[in-house]
């Protein structure tokens, strides 16, 4: 049984194989209409969220399936003091795949390790994303072509942003990636990132400003400065509106450029941005919703690569 807690638990092959089953799905979503009859997805949100929850709820009502769960732990007995092992022990008598998101790194590492279905971590504190990696890189390929050879800027608060750590580290093991960190000094990347681009020599350039680079992007990444992790409110204020996107920036790009933000944003990207052909957030999450339902295909080996392969094995 497999399960997803990071992005580089899946080779670059696999990876490959996924986003081109999610592909198809975007072509002939119908064909997967009746994937998951009869199968049931869980998810136990401990954290907010919106498009994380819905679109793998979306995911498993487009295959097929049903959902349950909940959005809010203080309706769950986790708020008498239930264990997330426990948790997992009697979801997995109740369901066949689990989407969990939790306050705490490593928490779906627990319940992964505890589990009888396979778990797919949906966030864990500031640590990883890996369905919004995969929903990154998948928007990525389909608008560039490949996932090699591009320019991207990741801007805003690259301290705290999980989505930003993961897809760096998936980012790594494609050619020709010029990364280029846009933030305030506060909000720079982790020295941990830095230091594994440094050990294996890929090039990286760290600036304040978005308007000294734009021009060189591929891909401007852009996030919220995440509020629910400062220590100090004070912090917080100074730093919120420290980018601001907005109709003259994206003047300065190149006309190819494409934007793409984890969302939810706040103020980074001004409304006026949505309507330029160069706004990609709202097609990436689109790419959502497919590279989960290629990923509970994958995880519940109902593929038609996994069905060929058994009946294969079965004659
Ligand atoms: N991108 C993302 O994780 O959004 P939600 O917090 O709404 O799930």
């Amino acid at each position: 049984m497999r399960h997803l807690m990071s992005p580089m638990d899946f080779t670059v092959q696999e990876l490959e194989d996924l986003f081109d089953v999610a592909n198809d799905i975007e072509r002939n979503m119908d064909k997967y209409s009746h994937k998951c009859d009869g199968k049931i997805l869980a998810t136990c949100f401990y954290e907010p969220s919106t498009r994380t929850r819905l679109s793998f709820e979306t995911a498993m009502l487009r295959l097929g399936g049903k959902t349950l769960g909940f959005a809010d732990a203080s309706n769950s007995s986790a708020s008498k003091g239930e264990s997330v092992a426990d948790t997992i022990r009697v979801i997995s008598c109740f369901a066949d795949i689990c989407a969990m998101r939790h306050p705490k790194e490593g928490a779906p590492m627990v319940a992964a390790s505890k589990s009888l279905i396979p778990v797919i971590n949906a966030g864990d504190g500031g640590h990883q994303h890996p369905t919004q990696t995969l929903t990154d890189l998948l928007t990525i390929r389909s608008l560039h072509g490949s996932l090699n050879n591009f320019t991207i800027g990741l801007c805003g608060d690259l301290k705290f942003g999980r989505t930003v750590h993961s897809l760096i580290n998936a980012l790594t093991r494609y050619e020709g990636i010029n990364f280029i960190f846009i933030s305030p000094q506060e909000l720079r990347v982790p020295d941990y990132i830095t230091e594994m681009l440094n050990s294996k020599n890929i090039p990286y350039r760290e600036v304040i400003k978005l308007e000294d680079v734009i021009a060189d992007l591929d891909f401007l990444y852009m996030t919220r400065v995440q509020k629910e992790r400062f220590f100090n409110e004070e912090d917080y204020i100074r730093l919120k509106d420290f980018y601001i996107l907005d109709k003259k920036k994206l003047d300065m790009a190149k006309s190819t450029m494409q934007v793409l933000h984890p969302l939810p944003r706040v103020n980074e990207i001004s409304v006026e941005v949505d309507d330029d052909p160069r706004a990609a957030y709202f097609k990436q999450v689109q790419y959502g919703l497919y590279v989960r339902m290629a990923l509970i295909l994958t995880l519940l080996n109902m593929t038609d690569a996994h069905i060929n392969d058994g009946l294969l094995r079965k004659f």
